[in-house]
């Protein structure tokens, strides 16, 4: 079988699927392998790394993924656009594995099942232990925060740590981490290296003493009603919890210096958590960085991919942190990528499993049908409104 890694097109992905270390892997399992030239180059992959290990570079995108009987990506394959017709160049059939981010990402899934691929989406994976090599969300997640904190420090006017100098002493910076899950606890502890004081609060309540061994203090609601959706995942609050749990971080904003949110819903919508009126009460020069910026932001002012400056608050809505740190990105994608593949692999041959619960899970498009139930369910409405829009 072959495995194809075309270069990633998305604006400002530096990242690659398949770093030489994994190629090395697949090839020793009994894989074909083929690259796009350049493929890893921005990640800090060159060409030559791949081909000393027996890759096929080539630089024809079409027929790099038409003969391949699996094209591996980050993002989604491109399709529609002129000069690059992904989609359109694998043969029905061919096997499709990367972050398809399938519910924000609509027309590809409509495209991938036109085409009858069989699509898999590494950020659908079951949150189980088994599973948990191969988890592409948690892998990305991490570096999005530590790479979140070390903008906020970047962008600070004052140091994080306390010091002690001739001139006297500084105090340290009070960070507040919303929503601590992989993101969250990466940022706490982070931001805890840097010297900062850090306090955290999240929906789920495992997370207290989570929050707690990492060296942070935890603040939180009790909630009257559970926002646990199951699976790792958090369900949106009742009004009233809403309501008190505002209150709470209206509180924590003021007094902090730098506040770091990462809180999504069921893994894909952000929850509008910090109103503009939280903001204008927070200090002049203090900083937000919205991480769930991807998903529309948790703070009523983000605008994703932009620095807004509202009164004397810095927030910053930074896209797709994890390509900006390329070279682990793509180790870590890839070592994900790799476990996927080599869990699936029987006889040199990717067995496809639909009783299996990774590939079950995972499965978004296959022989023209859009598998994965939520993925369906966001079609049909998309569709339903576009009739009904005139
Ligand atoms: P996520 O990216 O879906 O959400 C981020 C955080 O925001 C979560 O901790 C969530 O509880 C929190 N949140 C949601 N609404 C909030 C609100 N209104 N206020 C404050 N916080 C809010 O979650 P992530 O980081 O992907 O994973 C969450 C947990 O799932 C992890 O801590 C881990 O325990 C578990 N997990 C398990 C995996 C496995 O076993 N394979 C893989 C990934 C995660």
């Amino acid at each position: 079988m072959r495995i194809a890694v075309p270069r990633e097109t998305a604006p400002a992905e530096c990242r690659v699927a398949l770093v030489p270390e994994s190629c090395k892997k697949l090839i020793a399992t009994g894989y074909e392998m083929s690259l796009e030239s350049g493929a890893g180059t921005a990640a800090g992959f060159p060409d030559d790394e791949y081909r000393a290990l027996g890759v096929t570079v080539g630089s024809d995108p079409a027929s790099l993924v038409g003969s391949a009987d699996a094209v591996l990506k980050v993002t989604v394959p491109a399709s529609g656009a002129a000069q690059r017709l992904e989609i359109e160049s694998m043969r029905p059939g061919t096997i499709y594995l990367g972050s398809l981010m399938p519910l924000r990402n609509l027309e590809a899934v409509r495209a991938l099942a036109a085409r009858k691929i069989t699509s898999f989406s590494t950020d659908a994976i079951p949150r189980t232990t088994r599973a948990q090599a191969m988890d592409t969300l948690s892998s990305m997640a991490n570096i999005s925060g530590y790479k979140g904190v070390l903008l906020a420090a970047v962008a600070f006017n004052r140091y994080l740590p306390m010091l002690m100098t001739a001139a006297g002493m500084v105090r340290p910076a009070k960070v507040f981490v919303i929503g601590a899950g992989v993101a969250g606890l990466q940022a706490v502890a982070t931001a805890k290296r840097l010297g900062a004081t850090v306090v955290a609060t999240d929906v789920r309540p495992e997370v207290k003493e989570q929050i707690e061994s990492v060296g942070a203090k935890y603040v939180g609601i009790e909630l009257k009603d559970s926002a646990a959706a199951g699976g790792g995942y958090a369900g949106a609050l009742s009004d009233d919890d809403q309501r008190r749990q505002r209150q709470l971080l209206a509180e924590q904003c003021a007094q902090s210096d730098i506040v770091i949110t990462t809180a999504l819903i069921g893994g894909v919508l952000a929850p509008r958590l910090i109103t503009a009126d939280t903001v204008r009460t927070m200090k002049a020069g203090s900083l937000i960085v919205d991480l769930a910026a991807d998903g529309g932001g948790n703070c009523e002012l983000t605008k994703p991919g932009e620095t807004v400056h509202a009164g004397g608050v810095t927030i910053l809505a930074p896209l797709n942190l994890p390509a900006t740190l390329p070279y682990h990105a793509s180790l870590l994608f890839s070592r994900n990528l790799t476990a996927f593949v080599e869990a699936f692999t029987k006889d040199r041959v990717f067995q496809l499993d639909r009783q299996d619960e990774i590939q079950r899970d995972s499965l978004i498009t296959y022989a023209g049908e859009v598998t994965h139930a939520r993925t369906r369910d966001a079609l049909q409405k998309a569709e339903h409104h576009a009739d009904t829009v005139p």
